[in-house]
């Protein structure tokens, strides 16, 4: 049996073979509580310390100012939850337009953006959603999207926030390790996840200007200076602190993976292929196409069938499958019922490309498969 082709590493990445063995090491020797104050919690607490220390160096942060979360969307959830009024758009993940749904339905103002065909977001169209609303309006944004990989212009919008006397969220999870951190310094606060640059699931951060930091939503003891209640697992933090330094270096490999991922794209097209986010800025690593008159959730299926992991970017819920939101905001719902998101990774081998290939030239024109068209 060949090995499964893995290309959807934005879904999640494959542990660091390193950050595994920290881990096994730290739930061996320094698994206390890191507010204890014998000596094995000290022990814990300084697993939890230098991480946070390797994060900030990646993030271009200071230690003090990270917040150790369970992941992406407790971040997202605890920088905008409590925001007096929001912008956003569709193009965000559900861990920030499901909060700006919650808001809405509260009565807070919230204003989504506008969205254009490439995904792109307009800086301009910021400061003409902020007219009206209060100072302490944030503004959320991704730095990347999860589903095309579009990088959203931070810097600009960071102006125009900061001019209009407003607050930006960045939600830097498909960013942190791939862009470098100048991308969001503007930011008052952004969110980062350990999973999806080869660190562990279960473990973020949120971090935050000094000025900056949120008020808690979880009701409990005063750990990370009383800014997010419960226990932080040294063990994650261990694995955490393996990625943020791996990712730290392998940022220059990154154009290694665009030089692969163009030469993949470009044969998709070849094959009828259509490129969501295209006309936009895109990080290197993701294709997110559709190919006309296929379903997207049906070719996912078929090519899981044949060994190759990618994503349709549709969520499931109450037994059907929805197309990709944001995909619908960019090129309507048709479009997005044929869209395929392929994302590589550092491990990602031309090898591998061209096996997948061949197997989607049997999902797309084999005869097991001839009614996916
Ligand atoms: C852009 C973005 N934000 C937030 C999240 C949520 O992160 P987590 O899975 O760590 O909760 C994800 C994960 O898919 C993401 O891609």
């Amino acid at each position: 049996m060949t090995s499964l082709i893995y290309l959807d590493w934005n879904a999640t990445t494959p542990p660091l073979p390193e950050a595994i063995d920290a881990m096994a090491e730290v739930a061996r020797v320094a698994w206390g509580n890191p507010a204890s104050i014998h000596g094995s919690g000290r022990a814990a607490r300084d697993v939890v310390e230098t991480a946070r220390e390797e994060l900030a160096r990646l993030v271009g942060a200071s230690a003090r100012d990270v917040i150790f979360t369970s992941g992406g969307t407790e971040a997202n959830n605890l920088a905008l939850r409590r925001a007096p009024a929001l912008v956003t758009s569709a193009l965000e993940h559900p861990s920030v337009t499901r909060v700006a749904e919650a808001l809405e339905a509260e009565g807070r103002p919230v204003r989504w953006l506008p969205v254009r065909e490439s995904g792109w977001v307009e800086p301009e169209a910021v400061r003409e959603a902020l007219a009206g609303l209060p100072t302490a309006t944030v503004v959320a944004v991704a730095a990347v999207n999860h589903e095309t990989g579009v990088v959203q212009p931070v810097p600009a919008i960071a102006e125009l926030v900061r001019a209009a006397g407003a607050r930006l969220h960045v939600d830097a999870v498909q960013a942190v390790g791939k862009l470098p951190a100048e991308h969001w310094a503007g930011a008052d606060t952004f969110a980062v996840a350990a999973h999806k640059l080869r660190g562990p699931k279960g473990i973020g951060a949120l971090v935050h200007r000094p000025e900056r930091a949120p008020k808690p939503l979880l009701l409990g003891g005063s750990q990370e200076r009383g800014r997010r209640a419960g226990t932080v697992d040294p063990v994650a933090a261990a694995g955490f602190r393996v990625a943020a330094a791996w990712a730290a270096r392998s940022m220059p490999a990154r154009t290694e993976i665009a030089t692969l991922r163009d030469a993949f794209e470009a044969a998709l097209v070849g094959r009828g292929a259509r490129v969501n986010g295209e006309g936009a800025p895109r990080l290197g690593h993701v294709s997110n196409v559709s190919f006309p008159g296929v379903a997207g959730d049906e070719l996912v299926a078929a090519l899981d069938l044949l060994g190759v992991a990618v994503s349709s970017g549709s969520a499931c819920s109450a037994g059907t499958t929805e197309p990709s939101k944001v995909i619908a905001a960019m090129v309507g719902v048709a479009r997005a019922r044929e869209a395929v998101r392929v994302s590589l990774g550092d491990t990602t081998t031309a090898e591998e490309l061209a096996r997948a290939l061949s197997a989607l030239d049997r999902a797309l024109g084999g005869p097991s498969a001839a009614n996916l068209r």
